[in-house]
């Protein structure tokens, strides 16, 4: 029997070093990430200079340790993996950079992958995480399934289907034709909805990132105690708008605050939670209507939620609530909801690999339509 086969993935498009092997079947053999959370945090944000900088330091050494730990030789690999957009684009350059050295000293393909493209390709790996599956929304129930499950828990989304994503750089609805080839159907105006997250837990002198505490402060809240209009939900078009939203809890924010910086915000404060109830129960209501009401009109049997944002729980609970049947909806576990470089080599598996001119000549895109070929 020959040996098993790997991809190894890099991705590092925006404040995640991340790198991984995972095999043809999209069963992950080792998942990395180092966060650059905590370096962050102190400016409220990413600084795309910091962020470069911190993934030329941990890149390699990342890659290396992994490889040395999951006991998987350079012979088992086989190709190199790499985000070649959209992202931050110095922090794509290092990742790009040490993809392609590997590829050349190793002497292995290299694979362009794109960034959003991946994310939708999520639910269709197996984590290598004790109890870690994907949650599919079914007839208003949830189940919790693998691809390589071996009963009836084992299924994947159906192509084509319709993917939501929603990152801290896109919210997007996509037409998912194939593993990579996607079209766009509409995306946002303004902000992102994690952008949109993040601004507003600032707001609230919540922290970086703001939409893990936001989603957690949002449960103990009061959805109704603060109006927030559903922006372009009635429009019938498809795309999104958040940064009314994002200014509208700022207004109220002022509102409630006394003018001499006693302004009971932080994470202790129940005004904080019901602002936070009242955005999250907007921001959800306008993703999960237009995202169903997408689905439904191409008769869309699967509809993919991907990206950080799919980690939120009002948004989980929503489209459980919302009980729609016909429709199945995907959310990826949340550690591969986040920016991971098992979706990179997972996706990988069914690109077609550069020639070796190609792969030399590759450069980073800072935007990237969806699509887009090298
Ligand atoms: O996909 P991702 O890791 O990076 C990008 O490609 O942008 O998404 C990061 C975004 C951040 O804005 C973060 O605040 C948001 O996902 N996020 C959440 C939750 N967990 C992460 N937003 C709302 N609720 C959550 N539970
Ligand atoms: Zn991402």
């Amino acid at each position: 029997m020959s040996n098993p086969s790997y991809i190894l993935g890099i991705e590092t498009s925006c404040d995640e070093t991340a790198c991984a092997l995972v095999d043809a079947q999209g069963r992950i053999a080792a998942n990395e990430v180092a966060s650059q959370v905590d370096l962050h945090a102190q400016f409220g944000g990413v600084v795309p200079e910091v962020a470069s900088r911190c993934h030329v330091e941990v890149c390699l050494p990342l890659i290396e340790t992994m490889i040395e730990r999951s006991g998987i030789g350079w012979d088992e690999v086989s190709g190199v993996a790499v985000t070649w957009g959209p992202g931050l684009i110095g922090c794509l350059l290092m990742g790009l950079e040490t993809a392609k050295a590997l590829a050349w000293s190793k002497n292995k393909p290299l694979y362009a992958v794109h960034h959003l493209d991946a994310h939708l390709f999520a639910p269709y790996l197996t984590p290598n995480l004790e109890n870690a599956a994907h949650l599919l929304v079914e007839d208003g129930k949830e189940n919790f399934v693998l691809p390589n499950g071996d009963d009836a828990s084992s299924r994947t989304p159906e192509y084509p289907h319709v993917g939501l994503i929603v990152s801290g750089g896109h919210t997007a609805l996509v037409w998912v034709r194939g593993p990579g080839r996607t079209e766009l159907i509409a995306q946002t105006l303004d902000d992102a909805v994690g952008e949109a997250y993040d601004k507003v837990a600032r707001v609230m002198e919540l922290g970086y990132p703001g939409g893990p505490v936001v989603d957690r402060l949002a449960a103990k809240g009061d959805p109704k105690r603060f109006e927030f209009t559903r922006p372009l939900m009635k429009s019938g078009r498809p795309g999104f708008s958040f940064s009314g939203l994002k200014s509208a809890l700022a207004r109220k924010v002022e509102a409630v605050t006394d003018g001499n910086g006693n302004s009971q915000l932080g994470p202790e404060s129940p005004l904080v939670w019901d602002l936070c109830a009242g955005f999250q129960a907007a921001a959800v209501d306008v993703l999960v209507s237009k995202s169903i009401r997408e689905a439904a009109d191409r008769e869309s049997r699967d509809l993919v939620v991907a990206g950080g944002v799919a980690c939120n729980s009002g948004l989980r609970r929503a489209m459980t609530e919302a009980g729609v049947s016909g429709i199945r909806v995907w959310f990826p576990h949340p550690s591969l909801c986040t920016d991971n470089a098992a979706m990179i080599a997972g996706l990988a598996w069914h690109l077609e690999p550069l020639d070796a001119e190609a792969a030399l000549e590759l450069n980073p895109q800072a935007s990237l339509a969806f699509g887009a070929s090298v």
